[in-house]
């Protein structure tokens, strides 16, 4: 940065005044008044008090109080960049989706990365879920892919959302711990939601301490479908593979770079890209037909479940590169509203529950977060793409339909029409059966793929698993707490179970935890689910 010398002077208290000449703007108030004095307010005689005929210093102060708007009710900390998406091949056999169709065409794209526990003034290198949100400006408009950089989630289905993150963030009697698993409250919760297992053994690895964003995987988590001009619908999962490999720290470096630099990721990401180093993923998918998915002892609709790669290999389709830091963090990657209801025709949802619930959600929370329902004319959510439409007014209405017409059908011959041939078409799935509260039994085995996910990791991974699973479950104060999650862990993997028992002092081991859910008819009030006296 080059700092410049300027006409300045001195006021009677000494404070500085920088002076506008030549090609210096003038500094104006937000209604674009010049400004002469931004050192001193009003006053009634020096000595006297301030005059509410300031309007300079009235509308100063009053931007300033309204500068906060409420941070995300997860993944409040984030981080993001501008770049582009790059086709490598023709999908056109799977999907209609224009951004799929053509090789070597770029669209541009923004990514904020996030951790989902903390406050937005939490540190970097928690031990936690990163969000990978992904929004690509295609041409037939915004395509969000909000995803994790674990390929599971802790829940089966949304309507548990709520109490899985209530039970991560700080207690609500004492407002602690802020940005850490390690409580129980918790473990708690998880402890009873065997669902849970698969995640927490990715949670509990060395994924969830990534060296820097720069080193992860993104994952779309669900099954989606492509839909492609004959509306034949292929299942797909999006995977995002760094191009720099998989890194993570060790816990005792995490613990130290926390202490030493709270910012250490957005840092890392902010240096790469100001110094040319632009960060790349290859955009991998995994496509598989209904009677592919029906082989499987385990439900594709269950965000509680990868499909193994080596069943079935991932196929690279695109590149995603980011060239760009935002110039305001503020108005990017604070303002940025991710939905995953955004979707281009030729990409569509499946009914994975916790998708379902997700499609209501995030146009719900971007509501209340930025306060407008025009929060899509701000630029970073607009569409790049021409877009019209009869939605008008609101707070901060900034593109009205323009002339006469604001509906259709009209007789004014104005105004966009629909495009039964361009328009989005939800794939026409067949859906039938009684209307019901119940989980399928297809979701049911919980412990299959947490005890695949151990026994794929090397001894020094696995080393770090039962360590971190040592040292967050010492710190639950509940016994009956730690036992019940190393009943769990003796399901996935006798040894870890042992292993964690023992390093948490258990005088006996308990049994394990029964591999299948019991049905509803089936519960009783077992020692295991007994309530916990204070
Ligand atoms: C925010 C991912 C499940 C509600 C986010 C963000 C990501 C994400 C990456 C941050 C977006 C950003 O950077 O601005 C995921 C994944 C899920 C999941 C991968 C499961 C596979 C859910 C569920 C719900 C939910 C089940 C609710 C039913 C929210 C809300 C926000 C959010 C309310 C805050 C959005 C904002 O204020 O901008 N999620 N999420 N998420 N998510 Fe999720």
């Amino acid at each position: 940065a080059t700092v410049h010398d300027q006409k300045a002077t001195r006021g009677n208290g000494g404070e500085l005044h920088q002076i506008a000449e030549g090609d210096t703007p003038v500094l104006t108030t937000a209604q674009g008044g010049p400004v002469a004095d931004d050192q001193n307010s009003l006053r009634a005689g020096e000595r006297g008090p301030t005059l509410i005929e300031d309007f300079h210093f009235r509308e100063k102060i009053f931007h300033f109080d309204h500068e906060r708007i409420p941070e995300r009710v997860v993944h409040a900390r984030g981080y993001g960049a501008h770049g582009f998406f790059e086709t490598y091949e023709s999908l056109a056999a799977y999907t209609r989706a224009d951004v799929f169709q053509r090789p070597g065409e770029r669209t541009p794209a923004f990514v904020r990365f996030s951790t989902v526990a903390g406050s937005k003034g939490s540190f970097d290198l928690a031990r936690d879920v990163r969000g990978f949100a992904v929004k690509i400006y295609t041409k037939e408009g915004n395509w969000d892919l909000v995803g994790n950089n674990i390929p599971v989630f802790f829940i089966q289905d949304a309507i548990k959302f709520p109490d899985v993150i209530h039970s991560v963030k700080p207690e609500p009697d004492r407002e602690f711990p802020q940005a850490q698993s390690a409580h129980d409250n918790f473990w708690d919760f998880i402890s009873l939601t065997p669902e849970s297992m698969h995640m927490i053994m990715w949670v509990m690895s060395d994924r969830a301490i990534p060296r820097s964003f720069r080193f992860m995987e993104g994952f779309g988590v669900h099954s989606f479908r492509f839909v492609n001009a004959k509306d034949e619908s292929t299942f797909v999962k999006f995977h995002w593979k760094p191009k720099l490999g998989l890194q993570s720290v060790a816990w005792n470096e995490a613990v130290k770079i926390n202490g030493a630099d709270p910012d250490f990721h957005r840092r890392d990401l902010w240096q790469a890209i100001q110094s040319g180093n632009f960060p790349e993923w290859d955009l991998h998918v995994q496509l598989f037909d209904q009677d592919f998915a029906d082989k499987f002892d385990f439900d594709i609709l269950d965000p509680t479940k990868i499909i193994p790669e080596e069943v079935l290999p991932t196929k690279p389709v695109g590149r995603l590169v980011l060239d760009r830091m935002p110039d305001n963090f503020f108005a990017d990657t604070e303002q940025v509203a991710f939905m995953t209801q955004n979707v281009p025709p030729g990409i569509d949802f499946s009914d994975d529950p916790l998708l379902q619930g997700r499609n209501f959600s995030y146009l719900d929370t971007q509501l209340k977060r930025l306060g407008s329902p025009n929060f899509t004319h701000l630029p970073i959510n607009a569409p790049k793409c021409p877009f019209q439409h009869f939605q008008q007014d609101g707070h901060m209405a900034m593109r009205n339909p323009v002339g006469r017409v604001n509906y259709q059908p009209n007789s004014w011959g104005e105004g966009p029409r629909e495009s039964p041939t361009k328009g989005f078409r939800h794939f026409a799935s067949q859906e039938q059966g009684p209307k019901v509260r119940i989980r399928a039994e297809s979701f049911a085995d919980h412990y299959s793929q947490a005890r695949l996910f151990f026994i794929s990791q090397t001894p020094p991974e696995q080393r770090h698993i039962a360590d971190a699973l040592t040292f967050e479950l010492s710190k639950v104060q509940t016994p009956v707490i730690r036992e019940r999650m190393v009943a769990h862990l003796l399901n996935i993997d006798e040894t870890l179970g042992k292993k964690v028992g023992h390093a948490l002092g258990l005088q006996t081991m308990p049994k394990p935890a029964e591999a299948a859910v019991p049905t509803r008819q089936d519960l009783d009030p077992s020692p295991a689910l007994s309530i916990i006296e204070r």
